[in-house]
Formats: C-alpha cells, structure tokens, sequence
C-alpha cells in the first residue's frame, strides 16, 4: 500500500493486486481521489497458482513502468519447524506467496513492460541470515533466490533499459512484523518507501533506509553469534 501511495504521488497510474477486493477498492478510491491518478485492481489469491492467466489479461493493453513484488507472509509467531501449525499446507502456501508470485508475475509484466523501467523485488534482511524459529520465512527470502533471480535477468534486460533490484528490508511496522509503533530502526513502511525508492537505479542490492544498511554492515562485518539474530528476529 505505502509503494502504490508513494508511487501514484510522483504521478504514476496503478495497478493493485491482491486477494481481499473490498481492501483493493478502498485503497485504489483512496489514491485515486488523493492522486487524481487511473487506478486499477486485480482480485488474486497468491496462495494458489491457477492466477496468472487472470493477472496476465488484466494488465493487457497496460503499459508497465514498475513492478513492485511485494506480496509476501510470514509465520504467525516465531516456532521450532516441526511445531509450526499446518505445516504441510503452510509450507506451500508459504513457497507459492513468496516465491512462486515473484517469477510468475515478472513474466506477466515483462510482456506490457516500457522501454524503460524498473522492478523491484522485496526480499528480506532476514535472507541474508538463517533465522532459526522462522526457518521456512528466513529460507523462501534467502538473498540467494531472489538476488540470483534479480542479478540474472538485470543481466538478460540490461540494454533494454530495465532496472532490477532486490530489497532486503530489515523490521518495517506492518500487519506482517506485527510492530505497531514505528522506530527508527523500524520505520514506518511510508518512510521507509519514501527512503527505499531513492536507490532505485544506484543499487542493484539494497537494504533501502540508511539505519538497515548500517546494521546490515554490522551484521556482515563481524561474526554475530545466531542468538543475537534470534533476539533481533524475534
Ligand atoms: N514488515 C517487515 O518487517 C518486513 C521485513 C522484511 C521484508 N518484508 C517483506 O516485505 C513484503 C511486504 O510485507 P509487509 O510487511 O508490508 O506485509 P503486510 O503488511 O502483511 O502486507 C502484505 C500484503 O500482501 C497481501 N497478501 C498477503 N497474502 C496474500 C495472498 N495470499 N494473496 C494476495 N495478497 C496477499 C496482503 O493483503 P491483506 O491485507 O489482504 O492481508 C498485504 O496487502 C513481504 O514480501 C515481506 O516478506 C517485510
């Protein structure tokens, strides 16, 4: 939401996919009124896999400049794997949110791209660490994936003028952190948007705020003992 908000404040028309429509419709009004810019959205549950065709024809005839993929779940509570509710279920539907959206609607997208343009896909600082207690979340985020992922197409689309980069947010106060007050070091997901989308086309890795950068090269220059992680995560 706070990408759409900041995005149709420098003037772009938007497209919001995601599952509840009565929460696309408020926020797509809300922007539209508040933006005077087009809005539109696209009902789709990430959990399952049978979308895409849906996604695909709902941005036919669209021109895309930026693609946020954003969509992501975490657990309900840090736990030990095997006490994870549901964990066969959760486990899939975990992969397809996370995983599978960020390869199956880059395609959907690349096919209506601009000429120039960007896309930005929101990983986690919690990828370039093993979290234990969210192992599932920590491993579908691992820089590996979507760093690979991002590295290898910018390298397929660099003189097709489109940026790709990979967004390793440490705590942000969202519904997914289940952080209520923002922090310094926790902002709130309009500052840190506002922060984040400064370094699009300067860094194809980015943790997006100066405060997670600084603890990101904390984090990598010395050894932390995985308890510190733990503590942090947690
Ligand atoms: N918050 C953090 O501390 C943090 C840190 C690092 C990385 N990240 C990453 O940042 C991204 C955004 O997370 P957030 O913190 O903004 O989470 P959030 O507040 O929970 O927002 C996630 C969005 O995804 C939607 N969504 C969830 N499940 C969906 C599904 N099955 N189908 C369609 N849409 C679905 C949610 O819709 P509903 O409103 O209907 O639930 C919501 O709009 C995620 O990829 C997350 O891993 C977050």
């Amino acid at each position: 939401k706070a990408y759409a908000e900041e995005l149709a404040r420098k003037g772009f028309a938007i497209v919001l996919i995601s599952r509840s429509q009565e929460k696309l419709d408020d926020v797509s009004k809300a922007i539209a009124s508040k933006c005077g810019v087009e809005t539109k959205t696209i009902q789709a549950d990430f959990s399952a896999v049978d979308i895409y065709s849906k996604i695909e024809g709902g941005l036919t005839g669209l021109e895309i400049g930026v693609l946020v993929n954003n969509v992501g779940i975490s657990y309900p509570y840090p736990e030990f794997f095997l006490s994870v509710p549901n964990l066969d279920t959760f486990i899939d539907t975990l992969v397809n949110i996370n995983i599978t959206s960020v390869c199956q609607v880059t395609p959907a997208c690349l096919a209506v791209f601009r000429k120039k343009g960007a896309i930005l896909n929101i990983s986690s600082a919690s990828g370039m660490y093993p979290v234990p207690l969210l192992t599932v979340y920590s491993a579908s985020k691992v820089i590996a994936f979507v760093d690979f992922f991002s590295r290898g197409l910018q390298a397929e689309y660099k003189n097709k003028g489109i940026i790709i980069q990979s967004v390793l947010p440490f705590f942000v106060a969202t519904k997914l952190s289940k952080i209520r007050r923002a922090t310094l070091d926790k902002p709130s997901p309009e500052r840190y948007v506002a922060s984040q989308l400064n370094t699009v086309g300067l860094q194809t890795q980015t943790n997006g705020y100066l405060p997670h950068a600084i603890m990101s090269h904390w984090l990598s220059t010395i050894t932390t003992p995985s308890v510190l992680i733990i503590c942090y995560f947690r």
